[in-house]
């Protein structure tokens, strides 16, 4: 039988806020770290504490073996093809750039289009806004049907013979939904153009194979993912990352370094200049092996009844608006809503009185938000780490506000 309460690996949850139980329903901004994640990275600078690649030593092979070993462990996690397709960047903002300051600045030209969806996270967006004003090409959004999805009708719409690229959530941070991007993928590829996928909110809750998936980048952060906060990943197709040249240059990332002109190292070093974040990089390995540990039958089977309860007991509070779709069929673990007319920093901020951690604001989605015709929306995203009674609190905490603001 497997172990379904898995709180106890967390120290934090024994935690205390204003005098209350820590109720931590804002896994979608950052996950807290498992006990096997904190002493994975003492443990590293405690023992075996080398810079990578370059010693000859005992001591920097260690290192050097654990920090690729991780490579082997996120390509097998992503189903790459091969472990040369994955590489560490700081976060998923810093992947979706670089895709942007590569692949955008080496291939997407004048006139060519550009099409993302009208749910993206600035973080894939805003590249995608530069690049087009960079390149003067044009940026088309992909819209929503009535239910809060994605509109696959507006999509075969919107990715043309133009199209170069296109850039798409895997998850939503605000709707709670998960987007088709296989489909996706084949709309783009039967254009010709790229797909570039934005997993940082589907990596902790659904099995990603990149490969069934057909994504030519997948970008995550590591910190939404049980792991620390400043590593990344980006995955890219082995003959699109060949023909890349490299937005950073210096240690490492070298063959041959001649007075005017440099070799380039073989990929994908050719993509990781100077010290990389080695702890990070061993710590997302120990969140990965915790996580897989747990297992994504057992995350799915703990998170849906959490995500079911939250949706039942906020229709059942009036005044209470939920964006995205309603049917917990179509819903992953993040849920946003407005509570009638109270701005979401005030229910966010009496929430908290009461221990109950949410986040309040434009989830930097303002294109979302505009579309959505709201200003800001409260957001309550479970981890499989939240059990009952913390949507229990959470539900309780926010009849409290509404009695208090008389709505
Ligand atoms: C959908 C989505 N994409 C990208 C990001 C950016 O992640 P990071 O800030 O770790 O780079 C986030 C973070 O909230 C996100 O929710």
């Amino acid at each position: 039988m497997k172990k379904l309460n898995y709180r106890a690996d967390f120290p934090i949850l024994t935690t205390q806020i204003n005098g209350e139980p820590l109720t931590y329903l804002d896994n979608a901004a950052t996950s807290q770290k498992p006990q096997a994640v904190i002493d994975a990275l003492t443990h590293y600078y405690t023992t075996d504490n080398a810079n990578v690649h370059r010693g000859v030593y005992t001591l920097a092979a260690k290192a050097t073996d654990q920090y690729e070993a991780v490579r082997d462990q996120v390509a097998a996690f992503l189903h790459a093809a091969r472990r040369e397709e994955v590489f560490f960047t700081r976060s998923a903002t810093d992947s979706l750039n670089w895709v942007a300051q590569t692949y955008g600045d080496q291939f997407v030209t004048a006139g060519d289009e550009i099409v993302v969806t009208v749910m993206e996270h600035h973080s894939n967006l805003v590249p995608w806004q530069q690049l087009a004003q960079r390149k003067h090409a044009t940026l088309k959004y992909i819209g929503l049907t009535a239910d809060g999805q994605l509109d696959l009708a507006d999509a075969r719409r919107q990715i043309t013979a133009k199209t170069k690229l296109v850039a798409v959530a895997h998850a939503s941070n605000v709707l709670g939904v998960t987007n088709p991007v296989a489909t996706i993928a084949k709309l783009a590829h039967a254009q010709g153009a790229v797909v570039v996928v934005d997993g940082a909110q589907a990596v902790a809750h659904v099995p990603v194979d990149v490969q069934t998936l057909d994504a030519d980048f997948y970008a995550f952060s590591g910190h939404k993912v049980y792991g620390p906060t400043g590593i990344g990943v980006l995955y890219g197709k082995y003959a699109l990352l060949e023909q890349l040249t490299p937005a950073q240059f210096g240690g490492e990332m070298i063959s041959d370094v001649d007075w005017q002109t440099t070799e380039f190292a073989a990929i994908p070093a050719r993509f990781e200049a100077g010290t990389p974040n080695i702890a990070g990089v061993i710590g997302l390995g120990a969140a990965l092996t915790y996580l897989q540990g747990v297992g994504f039958d057992a995350v799915q089977e703990l998170e849906q009844p959490l995500t079911d309860q939250l949706l039942t007991g906020l229709s059942q509070i009036d005044g209470v608006t939920v964006y995205g779709p309603r049917a917990l069929a179509d819903h992953g673990p993040v849920v946003a809503f407005n509570l009638a007319h109270l701005h979401p920093h005030d229910v966010a901020t009496g929430l908290d009185m009461a221990g109950v951690e949410v986040r309040a604001g434009h989830h930097c989605a303002q294109p979302l938000m505009r579309y959505l015709k709201v200003t800001a929306t409260v957001r309550a995203s479970v981890g499989f780490y939240n059990n009952s009674t913390d949507v229990e609190r959470f539900l309780t905490a926010l009849q409290a506000v509404k009695e208090f603001f008389h709505v």
